[in-house]
């Protein structure tokens, strides 16, 4: 039997970001409920493959590298729910060029390599809150965040939730001063 992995790519926030996410999801959380994902899980999924032959990490690893990963800008401005999956997310309040075109090449390798890729079409967002769709609303101030890491992430099951293992790592410092 080959073993596999629950696997999915995407950007890793920085810890300022990730506070200023878990106060919005702490705010949400007060008024409508739900389940808060923990903040060491929060990210924003480019790319989800499911389950995945672990004897592919290295192959994924090595597309991840070359996937021409550049360091953006984004600005969370606005908060939205899937109702069908009945999460609440913080999002871009418009679409991204520099992060669409980051999403449909990852989804391009991927499928000429002939990995098992979600093909939904890609909607940014990080997800705050499971089993709550809370209403839009606009994100005031936005959160800025610079990303600059891409990760390949691992989903595990434990008694305790989900937990998600960074297998893979591009941190890119292109356009940043030197220092
Ligand atoms: P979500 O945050 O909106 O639930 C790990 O499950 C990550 O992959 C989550 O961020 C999840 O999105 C995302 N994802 C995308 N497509 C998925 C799918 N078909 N099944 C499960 N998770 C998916």
């Amino acid at each position: 039997m080959t073993a596999t992995a629950r696997l999915f790519i995407g950007l890793t926030p920085p810890p300022a970001v990730r506070q200023q996410l878990v106060a919005v999801r702490d705010r949400l959380h007060a008024v409508a409920g739900g389940k808060p994902v923990a903040q060491a899980n929060l990210h924003l999924t480019l790319a989800f493959l499911g389950q995945t032959p672990v004897a592919r990490v290295e192959e994924l690893a090595s597309l991840i590298d070359q996937c021409g990963f550049m360091p953006m800008t984004l600005q969370l401005a606005s908060v939205g729910s899937f109702s069908r999956a009945n999460v609440t997310w913080a999002g871009p309040a418009e679409r991204h060029m520099m992060l669409d075109g980051l999403a449909a090449r990852l989804h391009q390798s991927l499928q000429q390599h002939h990995f098992s890729v979600d093909a939904q079409g890609f909607s940014a967002h990080v997800t705050l809150l499971r089993k709550v769709a809370c209403p839009p609303q606009t994100l005031t101030p936005a959160i800025i965040w610079r990303a600059s890491q891409l990760s390949l992430y691992e989903s595990r099951s434990t008694p305790d939730g989900v937990e998600y293992h960074i297998l893979h790592r591009v941190i890119s410092s292109a356009g940043h001063p030197q220092t």
